[in-house]
């Protein structure tokens, strides 16, 4: 690929050289696209981070990409609550179990947000019904995909991200910290920050497989896979060195009881499924 001062010095006419400027701006567009496939391919989750802070341009950049993600009817039913006053991350902190990418530099909590739409209706003469479950879903989808693009964002300029699913979790208590009232809620959170730069091999963020496409994607309409297509998707995780120590560090026989009995846990998820519940009665998305 030449490089853009060559294309440049190659052209002979004024034509010549806006048609090559055509095929620049295309050309930048490429190498755009193909750098957003490559950082897609290689994304990882980073969970510790230098205490250098995102500088204010870049997270301005970040939260622009954020804006620009689709969203329900452009009512934009979400809120960003950038958190990277020490004393406000400290108090967030436990809310994530005090987890390593807690300590992020910047700790980005994504909300469903019913509450400014609907307060625009009000000032208006209009009367706003989104205080139900099909808002709640419609303002975390827009939550979500703007978490994304933000993620997205903030690695293509080198900054390293983590989801923080304990949001789900400690959503009352986050709420309290973070002062939000009936209408908001919290549904993700996005820890970002420079990654603390690996100090050897074995400190490097492995990148982490996935399923095989098929097990993913269906064809036209649902199949349900057999199980033995069910092994198949599972052998090549299962076989791996990584499951082998965790199966030994665990003492558990297989990587599915890994996450029944040690990640993810019923009593923990019913315990922690009813506590959001309540929480969204409480600030008002269940009047259906
Ligand atoms: C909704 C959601 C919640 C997550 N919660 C956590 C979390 O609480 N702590 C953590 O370290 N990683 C968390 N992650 C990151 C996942 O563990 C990670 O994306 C997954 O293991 C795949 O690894 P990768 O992101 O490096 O490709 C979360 C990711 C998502 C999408």
């Amino acid at each position: 690929m030449r490089t853009c001062s060559q294309i440049f010095r190659g052209a002979k006419t004024l034509n010549e050289a806006k048609s090559t400027k055509f095929l620049l701006n295309l050309q930048i567009a490429n190498t755009t696209t193909e750098n957003m496939i490559k950082q897609i391919a290689e994304h990882r989750s980073h969970r510790r981070f230098s205490d250098r802070p995102v500088p204010e341009h870049i997270m301005r950049d970040v939260l622009t990409a954020a804006t620009r993600a689709s969203n329900t009817g452009n009512m934009q039913v979400y809120s960003i609550v950038v958190t990277t006053d020490s004393e406000i991350r400290k108090k967030l902190e436990p809310c994530h179990f005090s987890q390593p990418a807690a300590k992020a530099p910047a700790i980005i909590t994504f909300c469903a947000d019913v509450r400014r739409f609907s307060r625009w209706c009000r000032l208006r003469g209009a009367t706003p019904e989104y205080d139900n479950f099909v808002w709640f879903l419609n303002a975390a989808t827009d939550a979500i995909l703007a978490s994304q693009n933000l993620a997205l964002e903030a690695e293509s300029h080198g900054l390293g991200i983590c989801y923080l699913g304990t949001t789900l979790y400690n959503a009352p208590e986050i709420s309290a910290i973070l002062r939000l009232p009936e209408g908001v809620i919290p549904v993700t959170t996005v820890a970002v920050g420079y990654p603390e730069p690996p100090t050897d091999a074995a400190s490097e963020v492995p990148l982490t497989d996935r399923l095989p496409l098929e097990a993913v994607v269906h064809d036209d309409v649902y199949r349900d896979p057999s199980d033995a297509d069910i092994e198949r998707f599972w052998a090549s995780r299962e076989s791996s060195e990584e499951t082998a120590a965790l199966l030994a560090a665990n003492g558990l026989p297989n990587l599915a009881r890994i996450f029944t009995e040690r990640r993810y846990k019923g009593d923990d998820n019913r315990a922690f499924s009813r506590k959001y519940f309540d929480e969204m009665v409480k600030k008002g998305f269940f009047n259906n």
